[in-house]
């Protein structure tokens, strides 16, 4: 371990760096990786050292299978709750933020629909509701609102799901304008031939074509500017995602071969957006004196594993996270977790 004394103890001048690092200055981080790998563990891990550093902070776990909650000992909720007097920590509850998502979605389309389809529209957004990605959608916008509108804290440390809600939050502005101006377009085509059709169809005696009829103009700016209003949220969102002096994102895998293949994909993905990864932590690492035969092996097997991350995630800020034999749950716990740099060469 790079900073041991003769005895396997860490050297007591090399502690404070090893609680302290990585220094973390961004508003934002982001914390990402597999299933299982330690993301919950190391994300309360980092905001509680920034607590302790009297840092205002609040963590936000929004992997729908939350155990955040059980990482810190406390049950959460979907607002804020202090766990510490510098450190808050939230769940964002999938089912209230979908309620949520889609009643804005409602109001918003009611804004220029024909009143007569309201009806089928809410049938329509029930079944959308429970559509693959509804949540994640409400999830994404949840993250967004938070990164954009609060003043309150230093620091929020987002637990994320192990889908990489990361690499979508950057890829929602394009999509979002894609949708949008499409939409637009769209009904600027519907508006013209609905104005000509009224010709033809308008039943009224006085009936007078106009095609500039204030009150459906009115209904339909006001749905726009819903709509302008959320692409603004995403790409201010994406605009703080890509400034590295906002936002860090850390990545934690764990020393086998699928983690680290994921882990250089990852890596990739944030690239082709001009990312840099922050750092990454390689978790549950076996400390090598070991003296039964079965430790060993795993010592042996991990090694191989390490040599590779080396190899291939060499240009990259790494930080060992040993495995811990107490039970990493609480505050008082998750804030003296080691994070050991590796030295880069
Ligand atoms: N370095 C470690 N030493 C010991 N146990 C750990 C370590 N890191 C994580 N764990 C444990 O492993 C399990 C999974 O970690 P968790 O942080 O919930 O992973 P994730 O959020 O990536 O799914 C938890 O029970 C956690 O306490
Ligand atoms: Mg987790």
């Amino acid at each position: 371990m790079a900073f041991e004394n003769g005895n396997g103890k860490i050297a007591p001048w090399a502690l404070w760096m090893l609680l302290m690092i990585p220094e973390i200055k961004t508003p934002i981080i982001f914390v990402g990786g597999k299933g299982g790998v330690g993301k919950t563990t190391l994300s309360a891990s980092i905001a509680s050292k920034l607590a302790k550093e009297k840092k205002k902070t609040l963590i936000v776990s929004t992997d729908p299978a939350h155990s955040l909650g059980d990482a810190l000992d406390i049950k959460l909720a979907s607002k804020p709750k202090k766990i510490t007097p510098f450190l808050d920590a939230m769940e964002l509850d999938a089912y209230e933020v979908t309620e949520k998502h889609f009643k804005g979605i409602e109001e918003t389309l009611q804004g220029y629909a024909d009143p007569r389809m309201f009806g089928k529209i809410k049938e329509h957004l029930e079944l959308a509701k429970e559509s693959p990605g509804a949540q994640e959608a409400a999830i994404l916008e949840s993250i967004c609102k938070l990164i954009t509108m609060q003043d309150k804290y230093e620091h929020i440390v987002f637990d994320t799901a192990p889908t990489g809600h990361t690499i979508r939050l950057l890829s929602l502005p394009s999509i979002m304008s894609a949708w949008t101006e499409g939409l637009m377009r769209h009904q600027r085509e519907q508006e013209k031939i609905k104005n000509a059709a009224e010709v033809f169809w308008e039943k009224k005696k006085d009936y007078k074509f106009n095609p500039f009829k204030p009150s459906k103009k009115n209904r339909w700016d006001r749905a726009l500017e819903k709509m302008e209003a959320r692409r603004e949220l995403f790409l201010q969102t994406s605009k703080t995602l890509i400034d590295p002096s906002k936002t860090s994102i850390y990545l934690v895998m764990i020393p086998q071969i699928l983690p680290l293949e994921e882990t250089k994909r990852a890596v990739n993905a944030l690239k082709k957006f001009s990312i840099k990864c922050a750092g990454i932590f390689v978790n549950q690492i076996i400390p090598k004196e070991q003296e039964s035969d079965f430790w060993q092996t795993q010592v042996l097997k991990q090694g191989e594993i390490l040599d590779k991350i080396e190899k291939f995630l060499k240009d990259q800020q790494r930080f060992y996270v040993y495995l811990s034999p107490r039970d990493l749950r609480g505050v008082g716990e998750l804030e003296n977790i080691e994070f050991t740099p590796v030295p880069m060469h």
